[in-house]
């Protein structure tokens, strides 16, 4: 069973608290059969959500919560463009999460490929299987673009390997990537989308037309998940920002 909702708040504050409550709620519902996992999307977005998550949820059981990336730039870890350095500052210093549950993508190798072969195999020993995230939340690029994964990209069409190197058409251009096998096993996937900038890409992303690699949020169709799109009223309606 898969259904999507649309969920639109009037400002970015709004947007976040509502993000984080339905985040959190998807935590506690995991936690309620003893464990979670959650795989955190990158860039800016998200912070506000995280940062919501942090302060009305430290409550959590975070010993039970193993935490993810769905993609990061290929930086060191104290970059000011690092996902894992963006989502320890707003979430993960600020809950009692213990170390060994934190897992971010190794950007230490000298090739990305070392590294993304690397994280799939702590993914292997992590869920023995293809992972199921319970919670798995991603951003949306104006260019349609979702983790690390852009248009038009062969990453796309991956149906076998679970993490990938790929390239952004932008600085920092070399990425580590979950593939579309992995986001789409995904118990339930929360897109947050705000700002005036994405709204042809928010547009396209919900159109009911076939999904297309020219747009990856498109691609995006959880086979037995939920997907939830936390939108603001700049992004869905172009206006404002
Ligand atoms: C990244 C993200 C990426 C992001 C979009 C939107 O590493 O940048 O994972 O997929 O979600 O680019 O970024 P903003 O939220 O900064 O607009």
């Amino acid at each position: 069973m898969s259904f999507t909702e649309l969920l639109v708040h009037g400002s970015v504050q709004e947007l976040s608290a509502a993000a984080g409550e339905g985040i959190a709620e998807g935590l506690r519902r995991a936690l309620a059969g003893g464990a979670a996992t959650l795989a955190l999307a990158g860039g800016s977005t998200p912070a506000g959500a995280y940062r919501h998550i942090a302060r009305h949820y430290a409550g959590l059981a975070w010993e039970d919560v193993a935490v993810f990336w769905g993609d990061e730039r290929y930086v060191a870890h104290d970059s000011s463009q690092s996902n894992y350095r963006m989502a320890r500052e707003t979430l993960l210093d600020r809950v009692p999460i213990p170390a060994v549950r934190v897992h971010p993508m190794p950007t230490d190798a000298p090739d990305p490929d070392d590294a993304a072969g690397a994280y799939e195999e702590l993914l292997w020993r992590e869920f023995g299987e293809l992972p199921r995230f319970d919670v798995l939340v991603l951003g949306l690029g104006q260019d349609g673009h979702i983790a690390s994964l852009f248009p038009g990209a062969d990453a796309l069409q991956e149906s076998l390997r679970w993490v990938l190197a790929t390239e952004a058409p932008s600085d920092p251009r070399r990425r580590l990537t979950l593939t579309l096998p992995v986001i789409n096993n995904a118990r339930s996937v929360h897109f947050i989308v705000s700002g005036a900038r994405k709204h042809g890409a928010l547009t396209r992303a919900l159109a009911d037309r076939a999904p297309s690699p020219d747009c990856p949020a498109s691609l995006v169709r959880p086979r037995e998940g939920t997907l939830t799109w936390w939108v603001d009223e700049a992004a869905l309606c172009g206006r404002g920002d």
